[in-house]
């Protein structure tokens, strides 16, 4: 364990009495069992490791063996599975709920409306993003409060990437397993799958569960529109998957797994 970092330990913003730990006789042996998930505890888990400079809000709750580093702040009712990483400087802004085994990287920016599964990976510096019409003021010029602008949300699925410094607007869904590129500004739904790059975001190509691009049959890099039917493979796991021209994105033809989850 690194030296700055110690079980349990976290400052809470003026609230340490809130820091609530979970009895021994109430936490399941294994806390990822189904019986009873992680995150109905509104607490911070014994075996959590919050390092003594993260900003922890009220309500807050942490689960089993996640790790929250230097400087993050976590605000009032945020939700963390377990085995989840935060990394130094990040914001979880209130209400966010995250699954199991997410790492938000340094300076990632996740504000209040977004939702991530499990296994979601959220680069360095990339920002979601929740009014899709931002204004700092109403249209009588008062400084607008909560009631005076929509939340947009976003939903970033399960086991999907959002590469460093990417912008995910407001309003949109990344899919299940879908890699956004290094930059990118995503302003429409990626689909499950989905490789997508630049600004605006466009489909590059298609990834597989693994993170590795997929290919078609002649072994090159699968186009970002294959024709109906196409079979994609991983050269790096062996997955396949059939292009579903009526959802637009991948499914994993069955019996192809090799265990890689989200
Ligand atoms: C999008 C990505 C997965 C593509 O990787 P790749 O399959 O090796 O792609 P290539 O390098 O072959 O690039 C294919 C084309 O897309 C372009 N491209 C690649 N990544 C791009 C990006 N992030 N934004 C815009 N264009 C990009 C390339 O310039 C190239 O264009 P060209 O054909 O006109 O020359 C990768 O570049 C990326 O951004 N990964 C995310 C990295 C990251 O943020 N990691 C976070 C942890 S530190």
């Amino acid at each position: 364990m690194p030296a700055a970092l110690a079980p349990g330990i976290g400052r809470l913003a003026g609230r340490a009495l809130r820091y609530t730990l979970v009895p021994a006789e109430r936490r399941p042996e294994d806390p990822s069992a189904d019986s009873v998930p992680s995150q109905e505890f509104h607490v911070i888990d014994p075996t959590a490791r919050v390092h003594a400079s993260a900003e922890i809000e009220a309500d807050v709750a942490i689960g089993p063996r996640t790790s929250v580093w230097n400087r993050a702040v976590l605000r009032n009712g945020a939700t963390l599975g377990a085995e989840c990483i935060i990394g130094r400087d990040a914001f979880i802004d209130e209400g966010v709920r995250l699954g199991d085994r997410v790492k938000v990287q340094n300076g990632a920016l996740v504000y209040h409306g977004v939702t991530v599964g499990n296994g979601v990976f959220i680069g360095p510096g990339a920002i979601l993003t929740n009014d899709r019409f931002p204004r700092a003021v109403t249209a009588t010029g008062e400084l607008a409060r909560g009631d005076d602008w929509t939340v947009s949300p976003i939903e970033l699925a399960d086991g999907c990437s959002i590469g460093a410094g990417a912008v995910v607007v407001a309003g949109t869904r990344v899919g299940r397993f879908a890699t956004v590129g290094a930059g990118a500004v995503v302003t429409r739904d990626v689909p499950d799958y989905a490789l997508v790059a630049g600004n605006p975001a466009r489909r590059l190509g298609w990834v597989c569960a693994c993170g590795a691009r997929l290919v078609g049959p002649t072994g090159a890099k699968a186009a970002p529109d294959p024709s109906t039917d196409a079979r994609l493979a991983c050269p790096r796991c062996g997955r396949s998957y059939v292009f579903n021209p009526e959802s637009g994105s991948l499914l994993e033809r069955p019996a192809s797994s090799t265990g890689v989850s989200a």
